[in-house]
């Protein structure tokens, strides 16, 4: 890992290394000396001791959508909790938190690690990517893994998840673990179990106190697919105004978060508090100093748009049985929300705004879906597949709400 790191070791042995794991797998104990490699690539900050207080940070396993990080963090903050988190990019069909983030003019991912810690203490928020200082092999290993199909091997997950938050020092972290169509490799209630044991023991090993959310991830997360769409839908969300299954992920994840804090406080009094930081102002305003300290313009109007929005309509009335979380991450990545290749530049105004979610009555004609695309052709076919994904049917279908169970 080291030798990947600094180069000795070339693109194509690693991928091939990938694979090797996707076939065989790895055992704890080498999933642990991965963590461990991946953690000593480089620096590590004692960010709870360099602060004084019990810093939380929460991570996703990755999923349609999922904007939850860009959301918590302010909410958390705006409880007097400090927020320090290292996110990832793009992986194959899921978005990366560091790929939405930068679709907000000026804003820099990249902080040295005195500033990350300065800017935890001073604004009580941020949000950095991995650097050539702190975990750079999973840095190196997440963007080969993109474009290698070697994203969804649990033991490359876990080690890549809990080597961020280990190295940047939180004390108590919560996980997000996807289940369901979009969720990489389609992940069962079961299989997501696993997964969930794998990272709780990485972090008991290193003192870390982890629990794990198992959410819904057969449809998309909230309306938004796409990078600035869904910083958007984030700021609206923070300031009370989301979509229900988002709104509702992101306030269990901060009631969590609050009550693993030293606020001393149990979940239920976490999820008042923070209804009342999203009621009172106080979340948008943590928002507004997080994205300025990162050198971003928090006013949403400056966000890139896309120059074609296209509308795609119930083809018949009846009522939306499934949306398939996986074919609305595949159409966002073919409009250019994400990466096909290494050195693919992302379009960060484009995607796909998912109007109409399952379980909702439709009638002919009605907007099930917007592409925000680039140009008419990509509008077109992503159009098309936007369509497809949408099973209309005639009879209600069971609904089974957002969190499914909790692994701690
Ligand atoms: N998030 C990460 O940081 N790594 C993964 O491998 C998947 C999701």
């Amino acid at each position: 890992m080291l030798g990947f790191t600094r180069g000795d070791v070339p693109d194509y042995q690693m991928a091939a290394w990938c694979m090797a794991v996707y076939f065989r797998g790895l055992n704890s104990r080498e999933t642990h000396a991965l963590t461990d490699a991946m953690i000593r690539s480089g620096d590590t900050i004692a960010l709870g001791a360099a602060l004084g207080r019990r810093v939380v940070d929460k991570h996703s396993t990755g999923g349609v959508g999922d904007k939850t990080s860009i959301a918590v963090g302010p909410i958390v903050a705006a409880c007097g909790v400090p927020f320090g988190k290292m996110s990832g990019r793009g992986l194959a069909h899921s978005g990366g938190t560091l790929d939405k983030l930068e679709s907000i003019p000026g804003f820099r991912v990249e902080l040295s690690i005195d500033d990350f810690v300065s800017q935890v203490r001073d604004v009580g928020l941020a949000i950095v990517g991995q650097t050539a200082d702190l975990v750079p092999a999973d840095k190196k290993l997440y963007a080969l893994r993109d474009v290698t199909a070697t994203v969804e091997i649990n033991p490359l997950i876990a080690s890549s998840i809990m080597s961020k938050k280990i190295a940047t020092g939180a004390d108590a972290v919560v996980l997000d673990v996807k289940v369901g169509d979009g969720a990489h490799g389609k992940r069962t209630l079961d299989e997501a179990r696993v997964l969930a044991e794998q990272m709780i023991d990485l972090g008991r090993r290193a003192g870390l106190e982890v629990v794990c959310l198992l959410t819904d991830m057969d449809q998309p997360l909230g309306a938004a697919v796409g990078n600035a769409l869904e910083i958007r839908e984030a700021v609206d969300t923070i300031a009370g105004d989301g979509p229900p299954d988002f709104t509702e992920l992101v306030l269990d994840a901060c009631a969590r978060l609050l009550a693993l804090s030293d606020l001393g406080i149990d979940i239920a009094e976490g999820r008042t508090r923070a209804e009342a930081a999203v009621a009172d102002g106080s979340a948008t305003a943590a928002y507004e100093r997080w994205i300025a300290a990162q050198g971003g313009d928090p006013d949403v109007s400056v966000l890139p748009d896309a120059p074609i929005v296209r509308e795609v309509v119930a083809p018949r009335d009846g009522v939306v049985v499934r949306l398939q979380a996986l074919a609305i991450g595949i159409a966002a990545l073919e409009l250019g929300a994400g990466r096909r290749t290494k050195e693919d530049d992302i379009d960060h105004a484009v995607g796909v705004v998912c109007r109409m979610k399952q379980g909702d009555a439709v009638r002919s004609g009605v907007v099930l879906a917007e592409v925000h695309a680039r140009d008419d052709a990509s509008a077109s076919a992503g159009a098309d597949a936007v369509l497809a994904a949408y099973e209309i049917g005639d009879e209600a279908p069971q609904m089974r709400g957002i969190l499914l169970d909790v692994v701690e």
